[in-house]
């Protein structure tokens, strides 16, 4: 038998020879001990990617637990200060608010309120908690009595005179001393009306994440019952994405960089991992992906029934998203995440 013909089957077959069933490469080899597995491991979770989401009501002493969203609980604001210190003290980098306000309107008022709920929420964390970062969500669909995230004309939910009250609700956070602002909605032109908004009023180094491929998605359910924002009649389709659709999210991407987006984000995470590495792979730009409430209560849920091992497929989960190309996760597991990573 020639020999160099041998050699060469080895290096093409990855085999001694055609007929020999021992493999030369053994994937296994690197598997065998938990220090190997580490050393090789390509993607780990730190608690600095996490922002952790929390929901502020109006009274003293409120905390009460969402019923589809177990361990998430609506504070008011002396619970949520407390709270803040519960997770600054577990070194979470960064919470975003969403705030339930006292009274709805039709246009939305308390959203840019200067002493609205989110506002006086900044403002007594702050005072307390120091290193802590805090992420305001700027959308209307809490502060409007019809759920929607805008102003609502004939059936329509309009754009741009929608926009011009997000500007003036970032600003009002921005007032409030919020570290950094978030429009959720999906309107069009308002990273640009809020980045115009800010710098006017001297706020240039507040950096803005945006949802920019936020989809119309059914994951958002539990998140309605804790912020209280189901839409009274109609749905979100008109201005969030189409599920099906990964180019149009990074056209969508693209137009909030141009606006001047800091951070892009992606939302839902799990059901869009692959709009998540295509947005990473474009742009190399500051990526975060939101866990959203159905994603967390799914998990919750089927732990609860025994049906899953909870801890472990979160672990598995938020490993995804980050391998996926995420540098920050929104998500409710981060208390329950930072005390298992670094
Ligand atoms: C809108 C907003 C929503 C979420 C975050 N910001 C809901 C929506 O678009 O209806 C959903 C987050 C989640 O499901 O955890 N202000």
């Amino acid at each position: 038998m020639n020999t160099s013909t041998e050699k060469s089957d080895a290096v093409t077959t990855g085999y001694y020879s055609r007929t020999e069933i021992s493999p030369l490469k053994r994937f296994r080899r690197l598997r065998m001990t938990e220090t190997l597995r580490s050393m090789v491991r390509e993607t780990s979770l730190s608690k600095k990617d996490f922002i952790y989401p929390l929901f502020v009501v109006p009274g003293t002493r409120v905390r009460k637990e969402v019923n589809s969203m177990p361990g998430v609980f609506q504070l008011s604001i002396d619970e949520l200060v407390r709270e803040c210190i519960e997770v600054e003290r577990l070194g979470i980098p960064a919470v975003i608010l969403f705030g339930i306000p006292e009274r709805k309107d039709e246009r939305g008022s308390e959203a840019y309120d200067e002493n609205g709920i989110v506002q006086r929420s900044v403002r007594a964390i702050k005072k307390e908690v120091k290193e802590l970062t805090v992420i305001t969500d700027v959308c209307l669909c809490e502060y409007t009595s019809h759920g929607h995230c805008g102003i609502v004309r004939d059936n329509e939910i309009v754009n741009d005179e929608s926009v011009e009250l997000l500007a003036r609700e970032a600003l009002t956070h921005a007032m409030a001393g919020a570290d950094m602002v978030a429009p959720s909605d999906m309107f069009d032109g308002r990273v640009a009306a809020i980045r115009r908004s800010l710098d006017e009023h001297g706020f240039i180094h507040l950096p803005i994440m945006s949802y920019a491929a936020k989809y119309a998605s059914g994951f958002y359910g539990p998140f309605r019952e804790a912020a209280e924002s189901a839409p009274k009649f109609g749905d979100r389709r008109s201005h969030q994405m189409d599920p099906a659709n990964s180019n149009e999210a990074l056209r969508e991407v693209e137009q909030d960089i141009l606006e001047g987006a800091d951070i892009v984000m992606v939302k839902p995470a799990l059901p869009y991992l692959d709009v998540i590495r295509r947005v990473k792979d474009r742009f190399q730009m500051p990526t975060a992906a939101y866990n959203v409430s159905g994603e967390y209560a799914m998990i919750k849920a089927a732990g609860r029934n025994g049906w899953i091992d909870e801890q472990r497929v979160m672990m598995e989960a938020l490993t995804s998203i980050k391998r996926a190309g995420a540098d920050l996760i929104l998500t409710y597991f981060a208390k329950d995440a930072a005390v298992l990573v670094p």
